[in-house]
C-alpha cells in the first residue's frame, strides 16, 4: 500500500489549491492515459454481407480483411500498440468438432497475416477458444453435456500453433480450461516459438456483459447453457488470485482481469500481489452501456470514455483492451 500522510489541519491544506488550474492539476496527476496503454479489439468476417455495424454495440462493425487492413494502419497512425482479433466465422462450417479453429486458412489466420503485411510492427493478439468455431457457442468441446476440459487443451494447442505460424504475436487464451497455460507454454517451446507471449485471460468471470460479443460473433443463439462450468463465479476474489498465480506459473507472461469496471477491485488486488503486467477488458456489454446511454443523450461520450479509461490505470493495469480505442486514441491526440 502506498504511503498516505495524514493532511494538516485547515487552511494549511486547502485541497483545492492544486486544483485551480489546468496546469497545476496536471502537475500532481497521478496517472495518465495515451494510446500506448490501448489494445484495439476488432471483428472480422469471412462471410459475405455480415460486414457491417452491430446493432448492439452502435460504432462498432464487422470488418472484412480489407477493413482490418485498415484498422491495421489506423492504429499504427494513433500510436495504439496491439489489435486483437475476433473472427466471425461462417455458420455453415461450425461443427461440433471444430476443426477450423486450426484451419491455417480459417478467418482469424487470415486476418493475422493480412495485418502484419501492412503493419509489420503492429502487436497483433489473438484469441484461443474454440467457441467461434463451434457449432453450440462453447469454447471447449460438449459431449453429452459437458465441456471436456483436457481434450479442448490438446485442441486449443493446435489452434495457437496455427495463429503462430500465421504470425501472431500474442496468444490470448480466453477459454478458462484448466492446464491450458502451460501446455501452450510447452508446445511452443517444443516448436521454437521461444518468444511467442501469452496474455492470459487469467481472471475471467462468467458474465452477463459478454452479451453483445456474441452477437458480434455470431454465437448468441447457438449457446447451449451457460459458462459457469468454466468461467469464474463473479462472487469470488480469492479464487481470481488463485488462477492468475497458476496461469503465472505455468508460462503467462501477462494476465488479464475480465469484465473491467465492474471488476476494478481485482484489477488493483492483481497487481498488488503479483506486480505482473496486467491487462483488464473493458468488455462489450460495457461498450453498450456507455455507448447507448451516449447515443440517448444521457452521457457525454468523450468525458466517459476517458474516464472509464483512466479509472483502468489507477486501479492498477499496464492498459486496457477496449472497442473505444481508436476514438480514445483520437482524443488523446487532440488534448
Ligand atoms: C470467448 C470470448 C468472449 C469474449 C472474448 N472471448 C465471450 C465469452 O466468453 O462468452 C467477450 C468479449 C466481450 O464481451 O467484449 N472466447
Amino acid at each position: 500500500m502506498p504511503h498516505v500522510t495524514t493532511p494538516a489541519p485547515f487552511p494549511a491544506a486547502r485541497m483545492r489549491r492544486m486544483r485551480r488550474t489546468a496546469a497545476l492539476r496536471g502537475m500532481v496527476a497521478e496517472n495518465r492515459l495515451s494510446a500506448a496503454d490501448l489494445i484495439w479489439p476488432i471483428f472480422v468476417t469471412e462471410v459475405a454481407g455480415a460486414e457491417g455495424p452491430i446493432p448492439s454495440m452502435p460504432g462498432v462493425s464487422r470488418l472484412t480483411l480489407d477493413g482490418a487492413r485498415r484498422a491495421a494502419e489506423t492504429a499504427m497512425e494513433l500510436g495504439i500498440p496491439a489489435i486483437c482479433i475476433f473472427p466471425h466465422s461462417d455458420p455453415a462450417r461450425k461443427t461440433e468438432s471444430c476443426e477450423r479453429a486450426w484451419d491455417p486458412e480459417n478467418i482469424g489466420n487470415r486476418a493475422i497475416r493480412t495485418i502484419k503485411e501492412v503493419a509489420p510492427d503492429l502487436a497483433v493478439m489473438t484469441d484461443i477458444a474454440l467457441d467461434p468455431y463451434n457449432i453450440n457457442g462453447h469454447d471447449g468441446f460438449v459431449v453429452k453435456g459437458e465441456i471436456l476440459n483436457d481434450e479442448t487443451v490438446a485442441a486449443l494447442v493446435r489452434m495457437a500453433l496455427a495463429q503462430v505460424a500465421a504470425g501472431a504475436d500474442i496468444l490470448g487464451p480466453s477459454d478458462m480450461m484448466d492446464g491450458r497455460i502451460g501446455a501452450l507454454r510447452m508446445a511452443l517451446e517444443e516448436a521454437g516459438h521461444k518468444h511467442v507471449a501469452i496474455l492470459s485471460y487469467a481472471a475471467k468471470y462468467a458474465s452477463g456483459f459478454y452479451g453483445p460479443f456474441r452477437d458480434a460473433v455470431g454465437a448468441s443463439g447457438r449457446l447451449v447453457g451457460d459458462k459457469k462450468t468454466y468461467q469464474i463465479d463473479p462472487a469470488n476474489r480469492d479464487e481470481a488470485l488463485r488462477c492468475v498465480a497458476r496461469d503465472l506459473a505455468e508460462g503467462a507472461d501477462m494476465v488479464m482481469v475480465k469484465p473491467g469496471m465492474p471488476y476494478l477491485d481485482i484489477c488493483r488486488d492483481v497487481r498488488e500481489s503479483f506486480g505482473v503486467p496486467t491487462f483488464a477488458y473493458q468488455v462489450s456489454g460495457e461498450y453498450a452501456m456507455i455507448a447507448g446511454a451516449a447515443d440517448a443523450g444521457w452521457l457525454d461520450r468523450r468525458a466517459v470514455v476517458l474516464e472509464s479509461l483512466l479509472a483502468f490505470k489507477r486501479a492498477g493495469c499496464d492498459g486496457v483492451l477496449s472497442y473505444f480505442a481508436p476514438e480514445a486514441a483520437a482524443w488523446l491526440r487532440e488534448a
